[in-house]
């Protein structure tokens, strides 16, 4: 989806917002601009007239604050891996590029907790908590770029939700810049602190239309001593879903369950050229992963055998095979990329009404939109499937609609982890009532009154 080029900027703000930040973080030239012009997947394109790059809290707030008085729209933008066109100037927007805030504070060990910059990635956070004997356990394929902003405002899941929740479930405080400059700065972490509203929760999951981050707070878990990781391959989606609920009832120590239909992994294959993980295809699989400060691998092993019996089992206890074994999960995402732009349904469905909306989506979809490819996976055990679509128009927008309304109609969500962003904006009134909607603007009207941060998001 591409918009027309972007206007210039109203006269006198590029001299403002250069001696705030530097000339040289002003960025305006095209081919240093293009990169934050298009998403992650290509299929969200659009144009801005400036990248500005600010280097700590208070030059973001003195930008913001510059732009709403201008009239000038934001999109607040971290390592521009969103997958919903949240994170592009799609109409002609400052991008406020956050990455320069990557202050890494030191492991607080006594709290279990750390104070980072929105900048951060999230590979080196995750580094930061090792070298503590902690692990900071939001993970995710796009480790090396994400931003802790970007995941903080799209309340990003990952593999680890089963265990630790959503990226909510981790920020303690925050800290952010409104659209008129304001700075909220919230950031003690204290575990019980009844004191008004829980902007830290208000902000996880806003994707950058209530305020800026720039700083937060995060809760760290024991790093675990033993990880073990099987791939188990499956008959269908209907046994795996009762292995994968059988293993969470009888293993303590359960971070992830990932599913892998047949199709998702031969083309993860032919793109990657990794050998096959077992004599024969299967047309299911599923990812488990454990860990603990005992060695998990005996205890999954037993609960394996408390449910459907899996077909064929590869079990990984040294990094190296497990990162091997992950791999035919984590490469779906760039081996479809392959294939053109793709359409992203990141939706999730009860899990008992799983098996049947798996079967269901490639006929819906071939309803509307004959010959197009259907590429399913996902995180079995919060019942988020990653629905993608290849061989459809950017623009044509039949297929979402299909899908979404199969997963309505399953009594599930259309967002599961990546957020409503400009990709699914038009079908946000089928998951929301009239009344909370009028809240949400209410919401957005008392934090930005102008419109000024990401405009076209959300609302
Ligand atoms: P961006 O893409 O830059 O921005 C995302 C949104 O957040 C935009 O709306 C933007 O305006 C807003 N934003 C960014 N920074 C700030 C800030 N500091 N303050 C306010 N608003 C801000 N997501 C999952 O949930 N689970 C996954 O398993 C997962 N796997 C992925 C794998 C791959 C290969 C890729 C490419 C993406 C994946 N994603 C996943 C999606 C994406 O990585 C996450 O949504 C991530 O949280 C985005 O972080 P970011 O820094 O790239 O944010
Ligand atoms: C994943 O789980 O791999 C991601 O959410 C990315 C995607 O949906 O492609
Ligand atoms: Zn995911």
């Amino acid at each position: 989806m591409s918009s027309p080029a972007a206007a210039a900027l109203p006269g006198g703000l590029a001299q403002v917002l250069g001696a705030i930040v530097g000339p040289r973080h002003l960025v305006v030239e095209p081919d240093l601009r293009a990169g934050h012009e298009v998403d992650w997947t290509g299929r969200f394109r659009g144009a801005t007239p400036a990248v500005v790059r600010p280097g700590s809290t208070a030059e973001v707030a003195a930008v913001v604050a510059a732009c709403d008085a201008a009239g000038v729209a934001v999109v607040p933008q971290g390592g521009n891996t969103g997958l919903v066109g949240g994170s592009v100037p799609l109409h002609g927007e400052v991008v406020l590029s956050l990455r320069r805030l990557d202050q890494l504070g030191p492991v607080d060990e006594v709290a279990s907790q750390v104070t980072v910059g929105a900048g951060v990635t999230l590979a080196a956070l995750q580094r930061h908590a090792a070298a503590a004997g902690l692990a900071y356990p939001v993970d995710l394929a796009a480790r090396d770029t994400a931003t802790v902003g970007g995941t903080i405002a799209t309340n990003a899941g990952g593999v680890h939700v089963l265990r630790w929740g959503p990226t909510r479930r981790q920020v303690v405080g925050v800290e952010a810049v409104t659209a008129d400059g304001r700075v909220l700065s919230h950031l003690s972490g204290l575990t019980k602190d009844n004191t008004g509203y829980d902007l830290p929760g208000l902000l996880c999951g806003s994707e950058g239309t209530l305020a800026v981050i720039t700083a937060a707070r995060l809760a760290l878990v024991p790093a675990p001593a033993h990880t073990v990781v099987a791939l188990c391959a499956f008959a269908s989606v209907a046994e795996a879903v009762s292995a994968t609920a059988s293993l969470r009832r009888h293993l303590d120590a359960l971070d992830a369950a990932e599913l892998v239909l047949g199709d998702g992994m031969a083309l993860v294959r032919a793109v990657s050229g990794r050998p096959a993980p077992f004599p024969n295809d299967h047309p299911v699989y599923v990812l488990y992963e454990a860990s603990g400060r005992a060695d998990p691998t005996d205890a999954l092993a037993e609960a394996l055998h408390a449910g459907p019996a899996p077909l064929d089992v590869a079990v990984a206890t040294d990094a190296a095979r497990r990162a091997a074994l992950w791999a035919y999960r984590e490469e779906h995402t760039s081996a479809i990329a392959t294939l053109g732009p793709p359409h992203k349904l990141d939706v999730t469905v009860p899990l008992g009404a799983l098996a049947r909306f798996v079967e269901e989506v490639p006929r819906v979809v071939e309803r509307v939109a004959p010959g197009a490819a259907c590429w399913l996976f996902g995180h079995v055990g919060d019942g988020n499937v990653h629905v993608n679509v290849t061989g459809v128009d950017p623009d044509d927008d039949s297929v979402d609609d299909a899908v979404l309304g199969l997963v309505v109609a399953s009594g599930g969500s259309i967002s599961a982890e990546h957020g409503i962003g400009t990709a699914k904006r038009r079908w946000l009134v089928r998951q929301r009532s009239a009344a909370e909607l009028d809240v949400f603007r209410a919401v957005k009207r008392a934090l930005d009154p102008n419109g000024t941060l990401n405009p076209h998001v959300l609302l």
